[in-house]
């Protein structure tokens, strides 16, 4: 059996995947806090998810599966990113958030997709498998910086303040964890 540390970091990014699909179904399916907490858990893992691949990823396949897949994931995350912010100001409660989460998840799952068949298996081909182990360190790095949950008593911890903030600053800690995890491995 596989443990979560020998986990490649396509293995890791391709179960993210799956629980993404299964946050964004059950965003759909819910009403009041519990979709307030399911579109932030939404969040969060889409912001740990993108930054690695991002920073990671997309930069070790641009040779392997071509600057043109690589551009137009890039600018999918970033699409995304807007989208994601956009949602978080009208609020889960808004009349107009039902159609709009329904364009972005379809924009997302799409994205998901084309990674899962452009981009990942000429990755896989093209990596060894050490590279790929140690690659994972980069969704550790931005999980580090963005807990599940905010403890209740932690007070002015600035983790609280990051899990509490909207979108685009979860993304940019995150970004910023995982650019410093691969400054340090150089
Ligand atoms: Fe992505
Ligand atoms: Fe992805």
């Amino acid at each position: 059996m596989t443990t979560v540390q020998e986990q490649d970091v396509i293995e890791l990014l391709l179960s993210q995947h799956q629980q993404i699909r299964a946050l964004f179904t059950r965003v759909r399916q819910s009403t009041g806090d519990t979709r307030r907490d399911a579109f932030h858990e939404l969040t969060r893992l889409l912001a740990v998810h993108e930054s690695a691949e991002e920073q990671v990823v997309h930069p070790a396949a641009r040779d392997d599966a071509g600057s043109d897949v690589v551009e137009a994931r890039l600018a999918e995350e970033n699409e995304a990113k807007r989208a994601l912010a956009k949602l978080y100001d009208l609020g889960v409660d808004s009349p107009d958030f039902d159609a709009r989460f329904a364009e972005f998840e379809a924009a997302v799952l799409s994205h998901a997709l084309h990674e899962e068949q452009e981009e990942f298996p000429q990755l896989r081909t093209k990596t060894d498998p050490a590279t790929l182990v140690r690659m994972a360190g980069a969704v550790r790095a931005a999980e580090a910086v963005s807990p599940t949950r905010p403890h209740p008593n932690a007070g002015e911890n600035p983790i609280t303040n990051l899990i509490a903030g909207p979108p685009l600053a979860i993304f940019d800690k995150t970004r910023d964890a995982v650019r410093d995890w691969r400054q340090s491995q150089n």
